[in-house]
């Protein structure tokens, strides 16, 4: 029988603690943690990601607010909105949803977030940061399946970890982390060869790739854990629903422990975002 890991508990036990700890800093430091989310364009996926991300942080007691700029701005009416927001006192985070619109440039962007507001993790600084072990803000995704692996697994330590997907928001990070908690670790991507044999040698494996049910149950060794981070809307018999990047029915007959898409990662991602925040209005009251 495998074990569901129930994301859904696992971040509302993080964030009640969240709320707690807010309360006392906003008690010793008289600041309440601001995050301002910013949204280019009508994304609908996006405004949904976003929505929930200021509705968190408003219950985890922060200020939050939301900035919405239509499809067409430009890079320097962006840029002007986060050059504002990195010399507001009151914000302590600063997220841009991603993807942008094709006119602006990410790179840009993520390299102008002040890297202590940056609480996606993302510029350059935090990236190098994690690289050498010592990070401050990490991504929220791989922060989040740290979380659920370290409940699930307890010590990570010699476990081989494959990831599948290569991208700097999840698989990246995800590898630098798990190399962190003393995994082997072997990435996977597009060009990999013989995807499947790797996979079926992992004790942890983690899909991030954004492909509608691309691991089969074929590819997992049984007893392995299983972290589905993708979010994929698939029509099926005139409905739409959303799907992960395992193919869960199949996949949870051989795994020992696996995420639920959703209910997995994705409530974990936003109760990371908010532990980043508080950290972020931590190191900058002191
Ligand atoms: N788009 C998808 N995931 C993320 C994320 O973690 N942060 C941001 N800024 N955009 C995203």
């Amino acid at each position: 029988m495998t074990r569901l890991i129930d994301g859904k508990k696992i971040s509302a036990s993080e964030v009640e603690q969240l709320a707690v700890d807010t309360r006392q800093f906003i008690a010793e430091s008289s600041v309440t943690p601001g995050l301002a989310v910013v949204l280019v364009g009508d994304d609908p996926a996006s405004q949904v990601y976003v929505r929930n991300k200021v509705k968190q942080a408003t219950a985890a007691g922060f200020n939050s607010t939301e900035h919405r700029l239509p499809e067409e701005t430009g890079q320097a009416q962006l840029n002007a909105l986060v050059e504002q927001l990195n010399s507001d006192p009151s914000v302590h985070g600063i997220l841009v949803q991603l993807p942008l619109p094709a006119q602006l440039s990410e790179p840009e962007i993520i390299r102008l977030i002040a890297p202590e507001k940056d609480v996606d993790g993302f510029h350059p600084q935090n990236v190098g940061a994690l690289a050498a072990g010592n990070a401050e803000l990490i991504p929220c995704t791989p922060m989040g399946c740290m979380i659920m692996l370290r409940q699930t697994l307890g010590d990570l330590s010699g476990k081989h970890a494959v990831v599948v997907g290569r991208s700097n928001i999840v698989g990246k990070p995800m590898a630098a982390l798990l190399l962190q908690a003393n995994c082997t670790v072997t990435i996977v991507h597009s060009r990999s060869q013989d995807i499947e044999a790797i996979c079926r040698q992992a004790d942890i494996l983690v899909a991030a790739v954004g492909r509608p049910e691309m691991i089969r149950g074929s590819w997992v060794k049984p007893g392995a854990t299983v972290i589905d981070v993708g979010i994929n809307a698939v029509e099926s018999g005139g409905r739409r629903r959303l799907v992960g990047d395992v193919a869960f029915n199949e996949v949870s007959e051989v795994a020992g422990a696996i995420t639920p898409v959703p209910g997995g990662v994705g409530p974990m991602t936003i109760a990371c975002l908010m532990k980043n925040t508080l950290t972020a209005a931590r190191q900058q009251i002191s």
